[in-house]
């Protein structure tokens, strides 16, 4: 295909402003995917999407429209994701910026915008769902006009449920979306000769997962060169080689193809066996005159967020090893250790990209691998100094060092925008610094406002997302990214359950938080807790020195009073099934503590 017939282009929204709808209809049109094979939201293909109705996963579509060919990369709307967000918009030329005229511009909108303008890509305003009575084109195009400096004759009036105005999309695609350039990326072609160069083939890695029959799959877009089927690779971030087995491009089935050329999106079937050889951002060349400078702006994403997994019963453990091992061959970003808590038993710490990151893993391990499990409650990493100059990177509190050797401790602070109604400002900002945040910057739009703050991620990982919805009647959007690591007077809290120090519930707060937190959690535990036949004390501290304490009082359950005398067999049934729930006690030590206590009961409030 001549490149320039080429159009790559991806749809940036806010989660539910009709994006992967909108999709749908621009796959109808072209007559991609016919329409009795439509299913909703083609794009999102796991199951988990299409019941959250977000999407995770990339799926680059390959369109003909008239003479030209159409890649459309659907992009993840979730801030967790916004490094793969970065890398599909580096692939694209132009972005469909997509906005809900019944609610206008939101935070994530926002994100997007920003990063579709760092990556200079050409921005297609679209107010989408015009067929709602809510819808508000008027205030709407004001705040896309304001935001992009467009003229509202640019503005697209669309509804994609219908179909109404969605034939235009194309027509703009390509008419404003440029033709591929291989000067974007900063590309400097060795001789002035057009076309294809062997020498200097790169391919940007958007997306890579690990398909079980066919091994890691990569989804590139080619900025110089080609790759044909078979040609050695070698991706220049890990230095990992493999063999293109397959290339081509999704219409949206896999369709193989003889060579992946300049300007092109695609994907490539490798021999790779994990995606952490072949990760987002990485520059794809070739083994034969390969490439030695990088397409820019690869990174390798760290996980800032960390949950203790846990199976229900020890001898799931190695299953749940399985599991995650499995998992993380396909998402390079999954990171995991062992961990053995003398309540819990054995399970892994697993650090995630963020909280709907975890979700999403937790929720794969319990149904595609039918494990039960116990999670402990969210929190980020620290990076701890001690007095003799070693640095650690801590990623739970149980493993802080003792105080005495430690010179500071830096914990994540995020900056975060949250778009409200003007009503809501002062409640907003008021917890905001509820949770030790700063107010940076407050700008209105239209009828609504902007609020900028920074604060420490700890602090936002439990229910802050709750809480800005139930002050703002649903109305707030919030949207961080990371921001840097900052000394605090940090300690950490410690739990003691019977006498007996639980680590699964140690954790890390602002000396100015430890007390109110201890005395909350001690509360919270001792609702949770059942009562056993002895006193259990409940106590939290720092280093040595208890800060709260509630006792829960005795209590002895006969369990064979409800049974009418004589019958010896009954008893000693009823009797035996209370052994055994005695064993299970026994494998949370002295006390049962139900699985709900370690995470319910640090919802902070
Ligand atoms: P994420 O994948 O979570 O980012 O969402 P999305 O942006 O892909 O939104 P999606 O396409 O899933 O649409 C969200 C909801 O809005 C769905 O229930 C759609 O049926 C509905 N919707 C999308 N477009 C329109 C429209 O033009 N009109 C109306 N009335 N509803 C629409």
């Amino acid at each position: 295909m001549n490149q320039e017939h080429i159009r790559n282009f991806c749809i940036i929204a806010h989660i539910d402003h009709g994006k992967s709808t909108l999709a749908d209809r621009l796959l109808e049109l072209t007559g991609t995917v016919l329409k009795r094979d439509m299913k909703a939201q083609i794009l999102d293909r796991m199951d988990l999407e299409r019941e959250k109705g977000i999407t995770i996963k990339l799926a680059p579509v390959r369109m003909a429209y008239k003479d030209y060919e159409l890649n459309l990369i659907d992009t993840p709307g979730h801030v967790d994701f916004s490094y793969e967000v970065s890398r599909s918009l580096e692939a694209c030329e132009g972005a469909l910026l997509v906005v809900d005229a019944s609610q206008g511009i939101q935070a994530q909108t926002l994100a997007n915008v920003y990063l579709a303008m760092a990556a200079d890509l050409k921005i297609i305003p679209i107010l989408n769902k015009i067929d709602l009575p809510a819808a508000d084109v008027e205030r709407v195009s004001k705040e896309v006009i304001n935001l992009l400096g467009c003229e509202k004759e640019d503005i697209l009036l669309i509804s994609a449920k219908t179909g109404l105005g969605v034939e235009a999309v194309l027509e703009k695609v390509v008419e404003l979306v440029p033709p591929p350039t291989t000067s974007k990326a900063g590309a400097q072609k060795p001789s002035a000769a057009p076309g294809p160069s062997w020498e200097t083939t790169r391919a940007l890695i958007f997306d890579s997962y690990y398909d079980d029959y066919r091994g890691v799959i990569l989804y590139v877009r080619v900025f110089d060169g080609e790759i044909k089927k078979a040609a050695q690779i070698k991706m220049l971030a890990t230095s990992a080689q493999g063999i293109a087995l397959e290339v081509g491009a999704l219409r949206p089935d896999m369709t193989p193809n003889e060579a992946l050329k300049t300007g092109e999106i695609g994907y490539i079937v490798t021999n790779l066996k994990t995606t952490r050889d072949a990760k987002v951002g990485d520059t794809v060349t070739l083994v034969t005159g390969p490439a030695t400078e990088p397409l820019p702006g690869y990174k390798d994403v760290q996980p800032f967020v960390y949950a203790g997994f846990f199976p229900e019963s020890n001898e799931f453990y190695n299953d749940l090893k399985e599991a995650i091992e499995k998992l993380s061959l396909s998402d390079s970003a999954l990171q995991f250790a062992p961990e053995n808590s003398p309540v819990l038993g054995f399970g892994v710490r697993i650090g995630f990209l963020g909280l709907l990151h975890m979700d999403i893993v937790r929720e794969r391990l319990e149904r595609e691998y039918n494990l039960e499990l116990v999670v402990t409650n969210p929190s980020t990493d620290y990076q701890v100094e001690l007095l003799n100059g070693e640095e650690l990177d801590i990623k739970s509190a149980a493993d802080l060092p003792d105080p005495s050797r430690i010179q500071e401790i830096r914990e994540p602070w995020v900056n975060g925008e949250i778009i409200v109604p003007q009503q809501y400002v002062g409640a907003v900002i008021q917890l905001i610094s509820q949770k030790r945040g700063l107010q940076k910057n407050l700008s209105y739009m239209e009828d609504r406002a902007l609020v900028s703050f920074e604060a420490p991620l700890a602090n936002l990982l439990t229910d802050f997302y709750d809480q800005l919805k139930s002050l703002t009647s649903g109305y707030g959007s919030f949207n961080y990214e990371l921001a840097d690591y900052r000394a605090e007077d940090l300690v950490r809290v410690d739990f003691y359950v019977a006498g007996d120090i639980i680590s699964a519930l140690s954790l890390m707060v602002h000396r100015s938080e430890a007390e109110r937190l201890g005395r909350e959690t001690v509360g919270k535990l001792k609702e949770i807790i059942p009562r056993q036949n002895f006193q259990v004390s409940l106590q939290a501290a720092i280093g040595g020195r208890f800060i709260a304490r509630e006792d829960i009082s005795a209590y002895r359950k006969d369990v064979t009073t409800g049974l009418y005398g004589g019958d010896v067999s009954r008893k000693k049934k009823v009797l035996a099934k209370q052994k055994k729930g005695k064993e299970r006690l026994k494998r949370f030590g002295k006390v049962d503590i139900p699985a709900e206590a370690f995470t319910v009961m640090l919802k902070r409030d």
